[in-house]
């Protein structure tokens, strides 16, 4: 017939002639009901068991209709029970104060049964619908919560994979650009051996081919004397010739075993990394990256030679991957320069002279679990606002061109991940800065 059976409408009246009337005729359509005969214990029912639907008498002895109505609509628990009101046939002055109360409706005493029943019907339906909708908002309000907070983790995960993209974009260009240079590099010091095995080789024979010479000069000194030969002895000057060539010889020896360090060093520096790490030796590839970086540390026009200090400890073969650490050596030292180069510019030579640029390389072995590696310079020192940030992604303190934020975000990288290591930076504004590197030994 109607789907309103769990459906309770409360009948407030404390006239029993009419409660029996209205209780009946509603019972009869299939509703069910509960009675109360005062608008006081209407209210007290009403919050311990909120019915679906009120219908009020006005007049009653004790509170009247419209004070209970009014302490219903005061009542959150009961606020949002339909309420209408039971009012006699022409009270219009009632009726127009009851909806201002927030009544519904109202039912006209005596009672028209089919009236009665279809106006409470239809309320009931309202009052269940309303009751879906609100659910149904609630539910919606809950689903559209959930999924902005589901976008909102998204977008943070989306930002943070394009973030990671990015950062493995730009390693990858740098080590492509670090491979082809290190091949460039190897080939380079490759094609300068066979040359200078001619050079060093040749000069070898010289200096033996001048020792047999000299011999001879001498024997022809002594057994074949003219003044032809004392003539043009003194023309080229002899015995100058005789002892600036062995010296010349050596001067040529020294450079060729120089070629011979760099071209060494690059060849270390730049060595191809394997697979998988190699031992290797840690004092070797920092020696090789400071004989790349001479050129910086040498005097030039603003300043004099930086001093480099190594304390070298004892310990042995590291498995790592050299040509990594070696730009990690470089990243480092690099920076070092960077800073007294700048601190050099307004101080004359004479006073860097006298308290020199320094760069100091300490290595040790920590318990044969590890080893360290220092790496401290006399410059600038970072303040501690900038020192927060130094390992970052792309941060410089430096003008495009000179600094791109990548030589510490990367040898963090090749420290911590590559070799599970630390890498830490301890500074002193105005004192200087150390970088430290720890590598495990296994
Ligand atoms: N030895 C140092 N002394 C002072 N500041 C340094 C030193 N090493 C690094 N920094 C600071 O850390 C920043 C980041 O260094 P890095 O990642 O190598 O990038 P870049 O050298 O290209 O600026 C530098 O711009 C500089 O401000
Ligand atoms: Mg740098």
């Amino acid at each position: 017939m109607h789907d309103l059976e769990n459906n309770i409408i409360l009948i407030v009246d404390d006239n029993p002639t009419n409660l029996a009337v209205i209780s009946e005729a509603l019972i009869d359509a299939g509703l069910e009901i509960a009675v109360a005969t005062s608008g006081e214990n209407a209210l007290k029912q009403s919050t311990y068991d909120p019915p679906d639907l009120i219908l009020l008498d006005i007049q009653m002895s004790g509170i009247d209709g419209f004070v209970t109505c009014e302490k219903l609509k005061e009542n959150p628990l009961t606020h949002d029970i339909p309420v209408i009101f039971m009012t006699a046939l022409h009270d219009t002055a009632d009726k127009v104060k009851g909806f201002n109360l927030g009544a519904v409706d109202y039912i006209t005493k005596p009672f028209q049964q089919e009236e009665v029943i279809a106006r409470v019907c239809l309320h009931l339906k309202m009052r269940n619908l309303t009751k879906k909708l609100e659910e149904q908002n609630i539910q919606l309000k809950q689903f559209t919560e959930e999924l902005e907070q589901r976008v909102t983790q998204r977008t943070a995960e989306l930002s943070e994979s394009l973030n990671d993209l990015k950062q493995a974009q730009i390693q990858l260009v740098q080590s492509e650009k670090m491979s082809a240079l290190g091949q460039l590099v190897a080939g380079i010091a490759h094609e300068i051996n066979n040359p200078l095995s001619c050079i060093s080789g040749n000069v070898d024979h010289i200096e033996e081919y001048f020792h047999d010479l000299l011999e001879h000069l001498q024997l022809c000194q002594q057994y074949c004397e003219h003044p032809e030969i004392e003539t043009h002895a003194g023309k080229i000057d002899l015995e100058f010739l005789t002892e600036d060539i062995p010296k010349i010889i050596d001067s040529a020896k020294l450079g060729a075993k120089r070629i011979r360090d760099i071209s060494n060093s690059l060849r270390t520096f730049s060595r191809a990394d394997t697979t998988s790490k190699v031992l290797a030796d840690i004092h070797e590839g920092i020696d090789s990256t400071l004989m790349i970086l001479q050129h910086r540390l040498k005097a030039n026009e603003t300043r004099p030679a930086i001093k480099i200090i190594k304390q070298y400890g004892n310990f042995p073969l590291v498995k790592c991957y050299l040509g990594q650490l070696n730009q990690v050596f470089m990243n480092i030292l690099a920076n070092a320069i960077d800073t007294l180069d700048e601190s050099s510019q307004g101080r004359s030579f004479a006073d860097i002279e006298r308290v020199p640029n320094i760069i100091n390389i300490k290595t040790e072995s920590l318990d044969n679990q590890s080893v360290i590696i220092k790496i401290k310079d006399n410059g600038k020192g970072i303040s501690s606002e900038v020192k927060s940030q130094i390992f970052d992604y792309l941060f410089t303190t430096k003008s495009v061109g000179k600094g791109t934020g990548l030589g510490l975000s990367i040898s963090r990288q090749i420290v911590v991940e590559k070799h599970g290591g630390f890498l830490s930076c301890e500074s002193v504004l105005g004192e200087g800065t150390e970088l430290a590197i720890a590598i495990p030994i296994t």
